[in-house]
């Protein structure tokens, strides 16, 4: 029988990204999505059609909700993405971050370990809890050295605090009650159909539409990419292919300071794109405050998934940037419906006001 994996978050950036590939490998997915602002079945719109994809507007904080949907279909592992996942948005209301990230973590390891306990030997033992998380747990890098699996937790944000909780909840459940867990702490992501709050897509958004850049600071934080197509990939093979109670860091190899982000996002557009008046996108570039407690640098030792579960990147920063700006481009009722609001009117759309 076709194996069912109940993915959370699966309307987000990354989320929508891992159902497409987990969908393609031959899963049924369950995917389980509050339908927050970051939600947007737009994403998802050519999967909604899919056989083996069904779609819950469900808060992963509500156990009752929970437990329904692991009786209903019986999945055989969880990956668990569904979070509140901007940093800024954290450092102006962090009451979401704690409720979601927190309380919404250990409910839905609550839901899965009583459905895990009620499973046969056989089920018991392959099931898998993948949890889904972040490099900034680890705090802030100086010049020198990158983050790996035994890097001690210094989460500085309330955003990286509330993810640092996760993670700690979700190895205790494995250490306690036996849950077979697996845990990645990825890098920054970029690529199609991220919400455009965060730097890239916000920084293309703006300079389209004639706007400042606003950059923090000096722009010369620096953050280590990876395209959301790489992160899908590697999340794939970790669900299949980790470790039990392993933890595996995922990241590009692909250290930039802010300022060369925003400069080679400008070269692509002028590129592209260019402006009737003839002036390049960088003049849009602006220093703005800084954000305050920003995280100087983060960077990935992934030597570990590269070696045990033979993932690496395929794309460069270069060509994954392009191919972004290029699906911006391409797409822009996509583009539109974020920016109006009318992604959230998704569901009433597409299926009457009754789904
Ligand atoms: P996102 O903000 O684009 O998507 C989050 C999704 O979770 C949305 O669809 C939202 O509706 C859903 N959600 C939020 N609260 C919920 C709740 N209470 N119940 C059910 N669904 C809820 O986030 P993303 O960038 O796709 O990140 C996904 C995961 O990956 C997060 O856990 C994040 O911490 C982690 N991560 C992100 C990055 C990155 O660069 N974006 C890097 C490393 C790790
Ligand atoms: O490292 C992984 C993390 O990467 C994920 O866990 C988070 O969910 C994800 O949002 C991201 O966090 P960052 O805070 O690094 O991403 P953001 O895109 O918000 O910012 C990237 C860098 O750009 C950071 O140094 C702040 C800066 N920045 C951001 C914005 C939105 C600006 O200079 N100007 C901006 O307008």
């Amino acid at each position: 029988m076709t194996r069912a994996v109940l993915v959370t978050g699966g309307a987000g950036f990354i989320g929508s990204s891992l159902v497409r590939i987990l969908l393609d490998a031959g899963y049924r997915i369950i995917n389980v999505d509050k339908l927050t602002y970051a939600g947007n079945l737009e994403s998802l719109a050519e999967c909604s059609g899919h056989p083996g994809y069904a779609f819950s507007q469900t808060d992963i904080c509500d156990r009752a909700a929970l437990d329904a949907l692991f009786a209903a279909h019986r999945p055989a592992g969880v990956i668990h993405l569904a979070a509140e996942s901007h940093v800024d948005r954290s450092i102006h209301a962090a009451g979401d971050f704690v409720q979601t990230n927190v309380v919404g973590t250990f409910t839905l390891l609550e839901a899965a370990r009583a459905y895990w306990g009620s499973l046969a030997a056989e089920q018991r033992d392959s099931f898998r809890f993948h949890h889904v998380s972040t490099d900034e747990v680890f705090g802030s890098l100086g010049r020198e050295g990158k983050f790996h699996e035994a890097t001690a937790y210094d989460p500085r944000s309330p955003y990286s605090a509330s993810k640092a909780s996760s993670d700690h909840l979700v190895r205790a459940w494995h250490h306690t009650y036996g849950l077979p867990i697996v845990v990645t702490n990825c890098s920054n992501n970029y690529g199609p159909r991220q919400f455009p709050e965060k730097l890239i897509p916000l920084m293309m958004l703006n300079a389209l539409a004639g706007k400042p850049l606003p950059i923090y600071g000096k722009g010369d934080n620096v953050r280590d990419w990876l395209h959301v197509g790489d992160h899908a990939r590697a999340l794939h093979r970790v669900f299949e292919r980790g470790g039990i109670g392993e933890t595996y860091c995922i990241g590009g190899n692909s250290e930039k300071t802010n300022l060369e982000v925003v400069d080679a996002l400008c070269a692509i557009l002028d590129e592209m794109r260019p402006r009737a008046d003839g002036r390049g996108y960088a003049t849009l570039k602006t220093f703005v405050a800084d954000r305050p407690g920003h995280d100087q640098r983060y960077a990935i030792d992934a030597s570990k998934i590269e070696r045990e579960l033979g993932w690496s990147p395929q794309e460069t920063f270069a060509s994954g940037l392009r191919k972004t700006v290029d699906w911006y481009l391409a797409n822009d009722a996509w583009v539109a419906h974020v920016q109006s609001g009318e992604y959230r009117n998704w569901i009433a759309r597409n299926y009457g006001e009754r789904a």
